[in-house]
């Protein structure tokens, strides 16, 4: 070997190694999701990927899975307790194998408004449920809004009674089982990425979903009945795996979190109207009817759905009940 090449060689391996450090100092971050990218969740996650991978160049790079691509919800929060993913970001009604205090973001007709739930999340006990996971190895770290859920069916729900013998699908959530039995309704949990089918192929007649879900998905091609009730929540926390995040660098993690408040911020703020857009376009398809709620159906089903609080309000405790009912008062 002539003097040069040693000299290539010694100068090529040396960039390898380079290039091997570079490459193994960068954190990876993959963040998995299951709804489309324009939903709330999904621009959410975007934006944060491309502020994190902006502001922590070289340093961090974002891999966002969304469309249940990666893990879908039956998967991902157990996903996130292996390290397999290190953010995610389940609706509420998800987590509630983990607190019981989390399940009081289901219980219906308790918001009266998405500024009620701004309110609740802001408060000493919506402070206390982001931060109660810690003990179940996962970092909350922000509430994110998707929006008002709204009924949908094979046929139009006006009065309670509508709903008697039909199948719903719902999250994996008790109180959601109890809130259409209530209602005289067959509830079934079903995984988000199971519904389109499950809606058109008849298995289940009825759903519950905000706006965007429900456009991105295309539910409103398979249900010809919506029923604007906003009868509850359907937000998110976004979590991270609770070792991966103490163990981040903490100039990093420090940045981490201030994106990801501002990303919260652009979220919450902009998830009305993305949802009243998709109804919107739901409205224009022409495919699907949506019906008006009003103040004495709203009574009917509240009245109907009362039994729920009677059977949860103990186990999720009253102080965090009566916390978020305060909230409504602006
Ligand atoms: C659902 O399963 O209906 C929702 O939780 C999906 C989502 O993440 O918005």
């Amino acid at each position: 070997m002539s003097r040069h090449s040693i000299i290539r060689a010694l100068v090529g391996g040396a960039a390898l190694t380079l290039l091997a450090g570079i490459a193994s100092a960068q954190t990876v971050i993959k963040f998995s999701h299951v709804v489309a990218d324009g939903t709330p969740k999904g621009q959410g996650a975007l934006m944060f990927k491309k502020l994190a991978e902006e502001r922590l160049a070289g340093k961090v790079k974002v891999e966002v899975f969304p469309n249940s691509q990666l893990f879908g919800d039956g998967k991902e929060l157990e996903a996130l307790l292996l390290n397999d993913v290190q953010l995610i970001a389940p609706s509420l009604s998800k987590f509630d194998r983990y607190t019981d205090q989390i399940q009081v973001f289901d219980l219906p007709f308790l918001f009266d408004d998405i500024a009620a739930v701004h309110r609740f999340h802001n408060s000493a006990t919506g402070k206390g449920i982001l931060n109660s996971l810690s003990k179940k190895g996962m970092t909350g770290l922000a509430y994110w809004d998707n929006g008002m859920k709204q009924l949908s069916a094979k046929k139009a729900l006006k009065m309670p009674d509508d709903a008697k013998g039909l199948k719903f699908r719902i999250q994996a959530s008790d109180i959601l089982e109890a809130q259409f039995k209530a209602v005289g309704g067959v509830p079934q949990k079903l995984a988000f990425a199971e519904v389109y089918q499950a809606l058109e192929t008849g298995v289940v007649d009825g759903a519950e979903n905000p706006w965007s879900n429900a456009y991105s998905q295309k539910f409103f091609e398979v249900q010809p009945f919506f029923t604007e009730s906003n009868h509850g929540y359907l937000g998110y926390m976004v979590v991270a795996n609770a070792k991966f995040w103490s163990d981040l660098p903490a100039d990093v993690r420090a940045t981490l979190e201030k994106i990801l408040a501002e990303v919260t911020t652009e979220v919450n703020k902009s998830s009305s109207a993305l949802n009243d857009g998709d109804r919107q376009k739901i409205k224009d398809s022409g495919k699907t009817q949506i019906l008006p709620f009003s103040a004495e159906q709203r009574t009917a089903w509240q009245t109907a759905m009362k039994p729920v609080y009677d059977k949860f309000t103990d186990k999720i405790g009253k102080d965090v009940v009566d916390a978020a009912r305060a909230a409504n008062k602006p």
